[in-house]
């Protein structure tokens, strides 16, 4: 307990909560990057929470999945497509900057999108309802809830908690598309992970959803280390783009 308690200083000793420099969109600068902290200290906090709070499952992310998702990183992305994710017309001195702090976030929501889809066909339940910006937690869960009802209780807290844009369902959703196109090894990160350890016979109980959620995070945040470094100044402007981009070819 007390060595994952210095890991856990050290983690935010560690990891600067946000770009100091890189954010002129924000007007309150503070206020961002407050956020932006208690973003990553909430989802640590929980997990930290969840993993002191009960035995550890054996449910592993493949090493084949591990080596796969590599790809992401392996990848790069232009500015022009970061520019298409944002969804950022707004041809400014700041739109760099802008567009890669905001798909910095919508990358985090997309990727959580797919992998709870993933759980929830994995498992037998309905798909997840549109985004919300909401971060409510359900603590106590009735004795007589279903296991569904179980599932969706404790979704939540894993969760990214506070993102620092209000992303709209139907950004979120286009995000979904461009990872399911340009980075379809995210979606078969989750599912693979998912079938590896849970092959659908055994009887769901409460114990398997939360161990197949603790997967979840694994998978999450393999891939969340990944897009994180693709939205970096430094790796979009050494990116080129491709010879046979679309954007080549409509000059005419
Ligand atoms: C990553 O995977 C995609 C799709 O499978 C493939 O087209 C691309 O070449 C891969 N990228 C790298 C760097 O391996
Ligand atoms: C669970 O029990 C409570 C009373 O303790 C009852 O009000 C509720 O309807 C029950 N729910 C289900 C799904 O059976
Ligand atoms: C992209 O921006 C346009 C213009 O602001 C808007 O009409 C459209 O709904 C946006 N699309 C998405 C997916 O956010
Ligand atoms: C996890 O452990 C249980 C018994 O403790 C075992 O039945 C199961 O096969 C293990 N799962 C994996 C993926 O190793």
């Amino acid at each position: 307990m007390n060595t994952k308690f210095v890991v856990c200083c050290l983690f935010f000793f560690i990891v600067p909560p946000a770009d100091c420099d890189a954010n002129p969109f924000s007007l309150d600068k503070t206020a961002n990057l407050f956020s932006s902290f208690m973003s990553i200290f909430s989802r640590t906090f929980r997990q930290s929470a969840r993993i002191w709070s009960r035995d550890s499952s054996n449910f592993t992310v493949p090493t084949g999945v591990e080596e796969e998702v590599e790809n992401i990183s392996e990848s790069c992305l232009t500015f022009e497509e970061h520019k298409k994710l944002a969804n950022d017309t707004k041809n400014d001195a700041d739109q760099l900057d802008r567009v890669l702090d905001f798909n910095k976030d919508l990358l985090r929501a997309a990727t959580e999108i797919i992998g709870f889809t993933e759980l929830r066909a994995v498992l037998g339940f309905s798909p997840p309802g549109p985004w919300t910006n909401s971060d409510e937690i359900t603590y106590v869960v009735p004795a007589n809830a279903t296991i569904e009802e179980y599932y969706n209780a404790r979704e939540p807290r894993h969760k990214n908690g506070i993102l620092r844009y209000s992303l709209e369902d139907k950004q979120v959703t286009s995000a979904v598309k461009f990872l399911d196109k340009r980075f379809p090894v995210v979606r078969v990160a989750y599912k693979k992970s998912y079938k590896h350890n849970w092959n659908g016979k055994k009887k769901i109980d409460r114990k398997i959803v939360d161990d197949m959620l603790d997967l979840y995070d694994a998978v999450y945040d393999s891939i969340d280390l990944r897009t994180d470094y693709l939205t970096s100044r430094y790796k979009t402007e050494e990116c080129k783009p491709k010879k046979d981009s679309k954007t080549k070819k409509s000059k005419t």
